[in-house]
């Protein structure tokens, strides 16, 4: 009698994609082996079929150093594959390769400018004041909704000029979109579609709105106004306006949660930050690069090559994995596990990715996580953790769903 082989049998220890270790936070020892025994590695059996994992630093700089070689558009930018015959096509400059992209890029790139990051500051420090504000304190509340989720909702809709009341709709919109296992489970890729076409046409209106228009400082004018987008048909502008989202909402959210767990977990930094806040410039940095907010974005080999000796054929999907770059002891030392608010090279993580796709919005995230800690430290508040996060069991947006908190003053 043939013997079955047993699912689990199946399971490669070392297939870092497995949605549990996100959830149960257990993805650190199976990346501390890939870095110490195959920084370029080939994981067979997957949910998303066969990948390549790269999670040391320098092989996945070179990656995003040759972008013709490495697309980005050939198979998108996440693990799971675009099914043409059940997803909406929505171009996104993040998933497209030169020249399109170049061009794309460069229409949204002024509304992240150092002067354009001036101008909209003040508002974000006073909504920042506010939400801080109206913190009950010595009481307990989720930390992810009431202020991380809530900022980075009011950030992006001043980005938009977004109706101030339907702003939560972004979030909505934006955690649908940016859920890579819904990809796993066809009704909810179905209602995933629903809710992206419900966003088109939301977003249509406003574009309505706005054209015909004298030019205003929000990304919405800024992209009808521009040679490159305003020739993009619906589906496209659709796509980057739910990029701009996507991109700018998990990632801030999860770094302003990383903000209040991480420091509780390392409650010496927390002190060091609390007694010296010309460090919050480089906390910034450190935290950002210790929660590491998008795991990972994929490459797809546009021909046969080799990869720190590993040959890599046309087609092959590598997953860079920034979550596992940004603890590479070879560059960041023996305690790249630890929040270090005074890490010298801190600056140097790879969570904003590297090269031509490099995070257009590092800047205004970085303003962001700033002036929340500033706002804080004026008002000497610091946050305990209660309970353990419930964390967003996925392998590209690493973050948390709800953080039990409350605060108290120092
Ligand atoms: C690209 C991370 C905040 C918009 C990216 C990439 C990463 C990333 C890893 C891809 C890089 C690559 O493929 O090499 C982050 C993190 C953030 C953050 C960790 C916060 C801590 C934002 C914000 C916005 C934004 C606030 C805008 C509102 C974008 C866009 C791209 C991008 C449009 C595509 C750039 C391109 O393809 O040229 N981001 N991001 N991101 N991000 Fe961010």
């Amino acid at each position: 009698m043939a013997t079955l082989v047993q699912p689990e049998m199946r399971v490669d220890p070392l297939d870092v994609s497995r949605a549990d270790l996100y959830r149960d936070d257990t993805w650190q020892a199976p990346f501390a082996r890939l870095r110490g025994e195959a920084p370029v590695y080939r994981c067979e059996h997957s949910d998303y079929g066969p990948y390549w994992s790269v999670s040391t630093y320098k092989p996945i700089v070179e990656v995003e150093s040759l972008p013709d070689l490495y697309s980005s558009e050939a198979g998108g930018i996440t693990l799971a594959d675009f099914l043409p015959e059940s997803d909406v096509r929505m171009p996104m400059f993040i998933a497209r390769d030169r020249p399109v992209h170049t061009g794309q890029r460069r229409t949204v790139a002024p509304a992240f400018t150092p002067s354009e990051m001036a101008r909209m500051s003040e508002d974000i420090r006073r909504r920042t004041a506010e939400i801080l504000d109206s913190l009950p304190w010595n009481t307990r509340f989720d930390w992810v909704d009431t202020v991380s989720i809530e900022l980075t909702t009011q950030m992006l809709a001043i980005l938009f000029d977004f109706p101030w009341e339907d702003r939560r709709k972004l979030t909505f919109w934006s955690d649908w979109a940016g859920d890579i296992e819904l990809i796993k489970n066809e009704d909810l890729r179905k209602q995933r579609l629903a809710h992206m076409y419900e966003c088109g046409a939301y977003f249509q209106q406003l574009w309505n709105s706005k054209v015909g228009k004298p030019q205003t400082p929000d990304l919405i004018s800024m992209m009808i106004h521009s040679d490159a987008m305003s020739h993009m048909d619906h589906f496209e502008f659709i796509g980057n306006l739910i990029l701009l989202i996507v991109g700018g909402n998990d990632t801030t959210r999860n770094t302003m949660s990383a903000l209040a767990y991480g420091l509780d977990r390392f409650p010496d930094a927390r002190a060091q930050l609390e007694g010296d806040p010309t460090l919050i410039a480089n906390a910034t940095q450190e935290i950002i690069r210790w929660q590491t907010p998008l795991a990972h974005m994929r490459r797809t080999a546009t021909r046969d090559t080799e990869l720190m000796g590993q040959t890599i054929r046309e087609g092959d999907k590598l997953a860079l994995w920034y979550i596992s770059a940004n603890r590479d002891e070879s560059v960041f030392g023996p305690d790249a596990d630890a929040i270090r608010v005074d890490r010298p090279n801190a600056r140097r993580h790879l969570a904003f990715g590297h090269g031509i796709h490099r995070c257009v919005g590092a800047r205004l995230a970085e303003m962001q996580i700033g002036i929340l800690l500033e706002e804080m430290a004026k008002r000497r508040m610091r946050v305990n953790v209660l309970e353990e996060p419930t964390r967003v069991a996925a392998c590209f947006v690493h973050g948390y769903r709800s953080l039990p908190v409350e605060i108290s003053r120092y």
